[in-house]
């Protein structure tokens, strides 16, 4: 698969299987994810695993986006910001950590893709019900939740901005 391949293959996968996910493709993804860039190298993000092995804590974050086919993932990526580690711009006071994070989350999103494994950025998570019922560690904000798994649908086709919309 080479890169646009793979950019097309990775989508928003709303059902999944309950088969485990293989602990040499979680190591593989924990690397890619670890090798993103950040602004000044300050890498402001901290990731959690939240599977079967943690099912109170799988749980708990499924209770926190309310849509149903979120209890279908066996496992949930917690993707925090530690916005005090980050760059921040000084002409502007503009912090980095949410575009340091989402560049780490989509180095996760496409890893998985590469090894067979769906994903779906969600955001729309109750963060205010999330700090109630999930023990976030000091200093970290969650930003997006990312259920992972093997698919159980198909990519619907991808729909998109013309190119020249996009580039100007
Ligand atoms: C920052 C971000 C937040 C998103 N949050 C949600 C979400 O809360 N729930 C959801 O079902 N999809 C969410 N999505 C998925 C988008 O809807 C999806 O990426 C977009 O429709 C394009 O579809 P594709 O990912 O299948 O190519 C999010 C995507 C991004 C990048």
């Amino acid at each position: 698969m080479n890169f646009k391949e793979l950019c097309q293959a990775r989508y928003s996968c709303r059902h999944y299987q309950s088969r485990p996910i293989e602990a040499e493709k979680l190591a593989y993804i924990r690397e890619c994810v670890r090798l993103a860039p950040s602004a000044v190298n300050r890498q402001p993000w901290r990731f959690i695993l939240a599977d079967a092995d943690t099912p109170e804590l799988l749980t708990r974050v499924k209770e926190t986006y309310h849509r149903d086919w979120i209890n279908e993932a066996p496992a949930i990526v917690l993707c925090m910001k530690a916005e005090s580690e980050c760059w921040t711009r000084r002409y502007d006071n503009k912090p980095h950590a949410d575009i340091d994070l989402a560049i780490a989350i989509e180095h996760l999103c496409l890893a998985a893709t590469e090894q067979g494994l769906a994903t779906c950025w969600v955001c729309n998570f109750d963060i205010n019900q999330f700090r109630d019922i999930v023990t976030v560690p000091d200093g970290l904000e969650p930003v997006a939740l990312i259920p992972i798994g093997y698919a159980d649908d198909e990519a619907a086709p991808k729909v998109r901005k013309d190119m020249k919309e996009v580039w100007l």
